[in-house]
């Protein structure tokens, strides 16, 4: 049987899983590649540091150089995160003849262009299924299986460490902190885990997704997003009461004035399918204006699930797929067409969840009824409970107001009015409601 030697290049979470499918189940890759796919190099920066995977001998190896230099090594799975050296590295790998498969969702979003551009200009391929969605083949779809539709709409949980740490906040009342830690020690968490919690890769993901869907670039640093960072307990207990899970929602939908691209926690209604996303699962739905909606569920990190992704790459590329559809589709290209136009955020339309603390005195409430009436924002509900610790009528308590539709800017204008009233005893959190 003929083979293709495969080298990884990081050996953390991912790779430590792509080496172990490479390794202990030989039978199936060669059973769908038609040939061995032989993992000869694993390059590791500490070859001291313990490793969750037994790897043959001569195999290890703290030396980029065993690499590049290696005619028979013809494919890599580049599995170290962040933008340097991981991008240097790339292209070293690229100059010295090896076609790539990555899972580094924010090199691609940050030099995707550079990256792309330098592979085709060398007649290698760059294949990244796994830097969106972990194990959910999500870039297959959209790029190749739904490529006879104008895809409408795209809207998703794209970060597993985040969906981790609301689902434990909401069902166990588990405090942030613990989560986090939790989740690194899980293998969702990035090395530097303020990119899960604050929506910056939940927005590299999107600007990925939104590129191959609608053809455009987008730079992920334009899209507006809101992280989990900030989310307070009483948010995800205030929302199950009136029938709510609180996501962190990626959404891309298409317009005739142009893209609207947003990540922000939001109220999605208990039973329809995102809010049953639990844990480490991703989701996504995509609506094509030939097929309809798709949608799509599974495990978006962690060793395995992403691992499954790395190697289906490192199968198409051995095969030869890979380099098919890299040449084909235009993916990132620098001279793609111009930067997508996105709408003003102003004009976009949804509903809200307010919540306020108040002084419990009379004439409160039509203090904020009365700036809302004014940004012709309408309420749908308003739910106040009495002081928890029987105090006095004088302390703050809770006020939570759902509203109907209103645009951004109405909202925006609105909040602040209320929160600069006197009768306001802290920031109004406003969160976007979707049904
Ligand atoms: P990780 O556990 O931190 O592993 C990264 C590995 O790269 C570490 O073992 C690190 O070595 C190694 N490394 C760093 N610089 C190196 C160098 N110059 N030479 C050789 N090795 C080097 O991260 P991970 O979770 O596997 O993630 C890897 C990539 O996959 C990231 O881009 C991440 O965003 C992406 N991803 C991760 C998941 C997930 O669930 N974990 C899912 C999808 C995508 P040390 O061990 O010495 O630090
Ligand atoms: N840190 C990422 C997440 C890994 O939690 O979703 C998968 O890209």
């Amino acid at each position: 049987m003929e083979k293709t030697n495969i080298a990884i290049v990081g050996l953390g979470t991912v790779g430590t899983g792509v080496a172990k499918l490479l390794l202990d189940h030989g039978d199936r890759t060669s059973r769908h590649a038609g040939r061995t796919l032989w993992l000869k190099k694993a390059v590791v920066r500490d070859l001291d540091k313990p490793r969750d995977v037994d790897l043959p001998d001569g195999v290890a190896t703290d030396s980029l150089d065993d690499v590049i230099n290696d005619p028979e090594i013809s494919v890599v799975a580049q599995l170290i995160g962040g933008l340097e050296p991981a991008r240097s590295i790339m292209l070293r790998l690229l100059e010295s003849g090896k076609d790539i498969v990555t899972a580094n969702k924010a090199l691609l979003a940050e030099h995707g262009p550079e990256l792309f551009t330098r592979a085709r200009e060398l007649g290698r391929s760059i294949a990244f299924e796994a830097s969106v969605a972990g194990g959910i083949p999500i870039i297959a779809n959209v790029s190749q299986c739904l490529s006879a539709n104008q895809i409408r709409s795209l809207e998703g949980i794209l970060n597993g460490t985040s969906n981790f740490i609301v689902t434990q906040m909401d069902e166990k009342g588990a405090p942030y902190d613990v989560v986090v830690r939790k989740a690194q020690e899980l293998g969702y968490a990035e090395a530097d885990p303020t990119m899960d919690v604050d929506g910056t890769d939940a927005a590299q993901k999107l600007a990925i997704l939104a590129h191959l869907a609608f053809g455009a670039t987008v730079d992920w640093s334009d899209i507006p997003r809101m992280g989990i960072d900030g989310l307070d307990p009483d948010d995800l207990r205030y929302s199950r009461q009136l029938g709510y899970r609180i996501k962190l929602l990626a959404l891309a939908n298409l317009a005739d004035d142009g893209l609207e691209l947003s990540v922000a926690p939001t109220l999605v209604r208990i039973g329809t399918p995102l809010a049953e996303v639990r844990d480490a699962f991703n989701a996504i739905r995509v609506v094509g204006d030939a097929v309809g909606p798709v949608f799509y569920h599974g495990l978006g990190a962690g060793q395995m699930p992403t691992a499954s992704a790395v190697v289906a790459d490192l199968i198409d590329t051995a095969v030869g797929r890979t380099r098919l559809t890299f040449q084909t589709l235009e993916y990132f290209s620098i001279d793609n067409p111009p930067r997508a136009k996105l709408r003003d955020a102003d004009t976009l339309v949804g509903r809200n969840y307010l919540r306020l603390s108040v002084s419990n005195h009379p004439g409160t409430l039509a203090s904020i009824t009365s700036v809302l009436a004014k940004h012709k924002i309408s309420i749908a509900s308003v739910m106040q409970h009495e002081s928890e610790n029987g105090s006095t009528h004088l302390d703050p308590v809770p006020l939570v107001i759902m509203t109907h539709e209103a645009t951004e800017g109405a909202a925006r204008a609105a909040t602040q009015e209320i929160e600069a009233l006197d009768s306001i005893t802290g920031p109004v959190v406003r969160l976007r409601v979707k049904d």
